[in-house]
């Protein structure tokens, strides 16, 4: 096992952009938590009790562990370290800390490491930021209610939506990309409902010529991700939902290289009259604690 360059590719440097501009963006998040020095040492403490157990449990050498080393330098050196905690961590602590009993209303899921804020407000029924190439996949409609665990509409919520283009690419983590296309922020009318006009996403790959894809290749895994569409949505006064939304029937649905799908959110589009894809999607919001 090594995890020099396995694919060999020259060409698209896929991994080393948007792995670099994912670590730029978070860089700039002022991150802090006020964990007291007992319950870091409670976790540091399972940290190793945990490594300890697996390189005995598994015999682990020496080649395998500077290849770690290495690892981890170029996990750093490609920028991946957003991408890879987000495929292989994050769903861990999304569930800790959403996936609750007290928790009612619509399940969340990762945030993954391409959401961008203030993304472009836009009106009753208009059609995502795309271009023409974009416009040549399928036409999804997507509609619904944003609500209380009552079932009362939310007026004036917001509704974030991005998500990848036909090729798996987010914009502003992608070279060539406009910079808000397939990003946008819908305002739900007084009834709570909103009306938006996007494309129906395809699979999503993540970079395999980094080493988050080497990582992938060394255990014989895949590196895709079901169709999906990331949403935040939020109204003062109730707890904010990031959450992603998925197809039935799609490839990967079942076996998401990053853990993420929830029965609940899986959506059941319909083609209507004109030809696109149409599906209603409610989402209750619950009380802020
Ligand atoms: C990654 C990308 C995504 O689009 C996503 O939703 C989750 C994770 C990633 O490349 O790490
Ligand atoms: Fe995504």
């Amino acid at each position: 096992m090594t995890f020099h360059n396995l694919s060999g590719e020259q060409g698209d440097p896929t991994a080393k952009s948007s792995g670099n501009a994912a670590t730029d963006k978070f860089k700039n998040l002022a991150a802090k938590s006020d964990t007291s020095p007992e319950r870091a040492r409670a976790i540091y403490q399972d940290v190793f009790k945990a490594i300890e157990e697996i390189a005995h449990k598994h015999q682990i050498t020496y080649d395998e562990y500077n290849v770690l080393k290495q690892w981890v330098i170029q996990v750093g050196e490609y920028g991946e370290w957003p991408l890879w905690l987000d495929v292989f961590v994050e769903h861990e602590i999304e569930k800790v800390n959403y996936d609750r009993k007290d928790y009612t209303g619509t399940k969340g899921s990762i945030e993954g490491p391409y959401y961008v804020e203030n993304s472009p407000k836009l009106e009753w029924d208009a059609q995502m930021p795309m271009r023409d190439k974009d416009k040549e996949a399928k036409t999804l409609e997507f509609k619904g209610q944003v609500t209380d665990l009552d079932g009362n509409g939310l007026g004036g919520a917001t509704v974030e939506l991005w998500h990848a283009d036909e090729d798996g690419y987010y914009s502003q983590f992608a070279p060539g990309i406009p910079e808000w296309n397939l990003r946008g922020t819908i305002v739900t009318n007084d009834n709570g409902e909103y009306h938006i006009k996007t494309l129906q996403p395809a699979p999503y790959q993540i970079p395999t010529d980094g080493p988050t894809g080497w990582f992938i290749l060394s255990y014989d895994g895949h590196p895709w991700r079901p169709a999906h569409l990331h949403l935040r949505v939020k109204h003062p006064g109730y707890r904010e939902i990031t959450t992603q939304l998925y197809f039935r029937g799609g490839e990967w649905v079942d076996n998401d290289v990053a853990s993420a799908v929830k029965e609940e959110l899986i959506l059941d589009p319909q083609e209507n009259a004109d030809g696109n894809n149409e599906v209603t999607y409610n989402f209750a919001l619950d009380k802020e604690d």
